[in-house]
C-alpha cells in the first residue's frame, strides 16, 4: 500500500471513509443530514424525525414516524440496577465520566447485545437514543439528593428530558427550542467522537463499546466540552464592560476563546446562526437578556481582535450560543456536554451502523494508521538489553 505522509496535522483534510450520513461544507457553511439542509430541519422537523432520518436514510412518513416515536418511548426506561449504580457513584463525579461508565453497564442488559444483524443494531441504537436522556436526568437528580423522575410517554424526546430533569413539564416554546438544539447537534460527519466510535466499530466491537469510546472523545474541551467552557467564560467575564479587555488579554496571551473557530468551517457554522436566533428569542421571551448580550459582545470582540492579531476571520461555532441557551433553560453547566451527547447519539449510532455494515463503501476496513518511530535508537537491531541489576537508575 502506498504511504501517505499526513502526520502531525490531526488528520485534517484526510478522507478515511465514505459516508451517506452527512455533508459538511466548511467553505459555504452548509450542513446536510442525508440530503436535507440542517436549516430546513431546524425550522420544520422534530428531533424524532431527524433521528429517524439519520438511521434510515429518508425522512419518515406519518406512519413511520408514529411507529418510531412509540419505539423510542417504549425504550425510555432504564433497569433499576442502573439507577442503583448511579446512587452509589460519588456525587462529585463528572457527568460525562458517569455517563461513559453507564454505557457498558446498559450493554449487559441488552437482550440483543451479541446479535450483529443490522436490525438488532438498529434496535440497540434506539435503546441508546432513548435511555441516554433518562440516565443524564436521573444522575442530575440523584447527585442533588432527589429521586429520579420516570419518563413521561406523552412528551417529546426534548420535552421529556427537560421534564425528567426538573420534575415539571417545560412550556411548549422552551420544549421546541430545546428540540431544535437537539436537531442541530445530532450529527456532524467524522468529528473526533464519531471517528472514535467508527474506529472501535471497525474492530467488530459491539455498538455499546463504540459509543463508550466516542463519549470519552466527546468529553474533551476541544470537542463536546467546549460549550461548558463557554459558560465558564461568560460567568467569569460577567459584565459587558469587561468584554473587550478580557478578550484582548486572553488572545494576546495566546489563549483560546471557547466556542470560536472550527476545524472545518471557514465561515459561520450554520448551527451557530440558528442558535444565535434562539438565544435572542429566549432572551426576549424571558426578559433575561444578559447572557445573549454578553455572548454577542464576546463574539464581536473576538472577531475584531483576531483580525488585528492574525489578519483573518474567526467565527462562532455550535457551542458558542448553545451555552447561553442551555443556561437560560436551567440546564446545569456540567450537563451541557451530556446534553450534546443525548442529541449526538442518533448521528453516532447511524455512523457505527454504517461502519459495521459497509453501507457507504464496499468493504469496511479495520482502521490501522501508522506512526514514525522517533524514540531511542541504537541501530536497526535495537539497543543491547541491560539486565535489571546492571541498570543505573
Ligand atoms: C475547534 C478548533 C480546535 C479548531 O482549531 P484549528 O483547526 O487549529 O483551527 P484553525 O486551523 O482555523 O486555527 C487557525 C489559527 O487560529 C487559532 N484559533 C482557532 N480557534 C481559536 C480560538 N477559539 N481562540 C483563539 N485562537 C484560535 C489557532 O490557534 C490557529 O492559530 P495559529 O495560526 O497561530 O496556529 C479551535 O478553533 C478551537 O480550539 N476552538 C475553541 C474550542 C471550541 O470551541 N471547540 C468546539 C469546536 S465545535
Amino acid at each position: 500500500m502506498k504511504e501517505t505522509d499526513t502526520k502531525n496535522i490531526g488528520l485534517r483534510g484526510v478522507k478515511v471513509a465514505d459516508t451517506r450520513i452527512s455533508d459538511v461544507n466548511g467553505e459555504k457553511g452548509i450542513l446536510i443530514y442525508r440530503g436535507s439542509n440542517i436549516t430546513d430541519l431546524a425550522r420544520s422537523s422534530t428531533y424524532e424525525e431527524v433521528s429517524f432520518l439519520l438511521l434510515n436514510d429518508h425522512l419518515p412518513g406519518k406512519k413511520e414516524l408514529e411507529k418510531y416515536r412509540s419505539e423510542l418511548v417504549s425504550e425510555r426506561g432504564v433497569p433499576e440496577a442502573v439507577l442503583e449504580n448511579l446512587r452509589v457513584t460519588p456525587k462529585l463525579a463528572h457527568p460525562m465520566d458517569v455517563l461513559q461508565s453507564t454505557i457498558p453497564f446498559l450493554a449487559s442488559f441488552d437482550p440483543q447485545l451479541r446479535m450483529e444483524t443490522r436490525e438488532a443494531n438498529y434496535k440497540k441504537a434506539i435503546r441508546l437514543i432513548s435511555k441516554f436522556p433518562t440516565v443524564v436526568a436521573a444522575w442530575d437528580r440523584i447527585r442533588n439528593g432527589f429521586d429520579p423522575v420516570s419518563p413521561n410517554p406523552e412528551l417529546s424526546h426534548a420535552g421529556n428530558f427537560l421534564y425528567m430533569l426538573r420534575g415539571t413539564p417545560p412550556d411548549p416554546e422552551t420544549a421546541r427550542d430545546f428540540d431544535i438544539c437537539l436537531i442541530l447537534h445530532a450529527e456532524h460527519s467524522l468529528n473526533a467522537s464519531t471517528f472514535a466510535g467508527r474506529e472501535v466499530a471497525s474492530t467488530h466491537a459491539h455498538i455499546y463499546a463504540a459509543v463508550a469510546a466516542a463519549m470519552g472523545a466527546l468529553s474533551g474541551e476541544l470537542h463536546g466540552g467546549a460549550n461548558s467552557e463557554v459558560m465558564k467564560m461568560l460567568l467569569e467575564i460577567g459584565e459587558l464592560s469587561r468584554v473587550k479587555t478580557w478578550v484582548s488579554e486572553k488572545l494576546g496571551r495566546g489563549g483560546k476563546i471557547m466556542g470560536m473557530g472550527h476545524a472545518v468551517y471557514h465561515t459561520e457554522d450554520p448551527r451557530a446562526t440558528v442558535l444565535r436566533t434562539i438565544c435572542e428569542q429566549m432572551a426576549a421571551r424571558t426578559g433575561e437578556r444578559r447572557w445573549c448580550e454578553l455572548s454577542k459582545a464576546i463574539e464581536g470582540a473576538t472577531k475584531e481582535e483576531f483580525r488585528k492579531l492574525k489578519g483573518k476571520e474567526i467565527y462562532a461555532n455550535v457551542d458558542f450560543y448553545s451555552a447561553s441557551v442551555y443556561h437560560m433553560m436551567g440546564i446545569p453547566r456540567d450537563l451541557f456536554t451530556p446534553v450534546f451527547a443525548i442529541s449526538r447519539m442518533s448521528g453516532l449510532t447511524a455512523h457505527i451502523i454504517e461502519e459495521k455494515f459497509a453501507e457507504a463503501q464496499p468493504k469496511p476496513e479495520l482502521y490501522r494508521p501508522d506512526a514514525d518511530y522517533v524514540g531511542t535508537y541504537c541501530g536497526p537491531e535495537a539497543c543491547e538489553y541491560v539486565p535489571l541489576e546492571e541498570r543505573k537508575s
